[in-house]
């Protein structure tokens, strides 16, 4: 069966993504800031294996890196992300959200390359959000929108590296989910929106690189 990474999968989306993935039967190396306290990632059934990543630690990277540098793995989503919505955030919680939002995504994709370079699949799905359109734009900040228009920007830039290795890459709104992060009053559920997900990213084809999709397909504008 093929090999799936999430990463960020304790909660919210990613656990979703590792629950259906496992239980449709592929292989699931997901990462947690706490495998020893891995909560409802514990519990679920399947051929599942817990890496500690912190992604702002480049140490924590590496190490996953060297952990499945013999692994082919065939989907990589990034998942990990965070949410600052205050109008005035401090430069610190800036360079937090920049880290997070858009520097580890590229940083880990990059680490990984050689492993989902040698699988069948060589798919890559980047979770942005529907917020980075227009952005960043320094006129009207908004730390999250902007955090992921800067993802976006620097997936632009690399995506053609990517695609000459053979990978399919993609920016990927995910709908707008109800997780810890957005409440209760979302619009579809986690079961709902990784379904989609993973039909997407099952069907993908080469052509669809460096595309900004949403969990339904349907192109969201840059
Ligand atoms: N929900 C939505 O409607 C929506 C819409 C658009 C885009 N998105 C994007 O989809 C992704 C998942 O969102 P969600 O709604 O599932 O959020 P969530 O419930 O808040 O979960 C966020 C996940 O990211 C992990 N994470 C945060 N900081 C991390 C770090 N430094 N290192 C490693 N993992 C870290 C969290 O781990 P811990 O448990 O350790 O904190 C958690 O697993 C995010 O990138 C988000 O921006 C969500």
């Amino acid at each position: 069966m093929p090999n799936v990474a999430v990463i960020g999968a304790s909660r919210g989306i990613g656990l979703e993504l590792v629950r259906q993935y496992a239980a449709n039967g592929w292989r699931v190396y997901a990462t947690t800031r706490t495998p020893d306290q891995p909560g409802e990632l514990g519990k679920l059934r399947g051929d599942i294996r817990l890496h500690h990543l912190d992604v702002r630690s480049d140490t924590h990277i590496a190490r996953f890196a060297d952990a499945v540098s013999k692994v082919a793995l065939d989907v990589l989503i990034h998942n990990a992300g965070v949410l600052n919505s205050r109008a005035r955030a401090s430069p610190e919680e800036t360079a937090e959200a920049m880290r997070i939002n858009a520097q580890a995504p590229i940083a880990t994709v990059s680490a990984l390359l050689d492993s989902v370079v040698a699988s069948e699949q060589k798919t890559v799905a980047l979770l942005s959000s529907i917020q980075a359109s227009g952005r960043p734009r320094p006129s009207s900040p908004d730390l999250y929108g902007d955090s992921k228009g800067e993802l976006n920007k620097r997936f632009r830039a690399i995506e053609p590296e990517w695609r000459a290795r053979g990978i399919t890459a993609i920016a990927l709104h995910p709908g707008y989910v109800k997780t810890d992060m957005t409440g209760q009053h979302a619009s579809i559920t986690p079961a709902e929106s990784v379904s989609g997900i993973r039909s997407l990213l099952n069907s993908i084809s080469p052509a669809q690189s460096g595309r900004f999709l949403d969990y339904r397909g349907k192109d969201v504008a840059w």
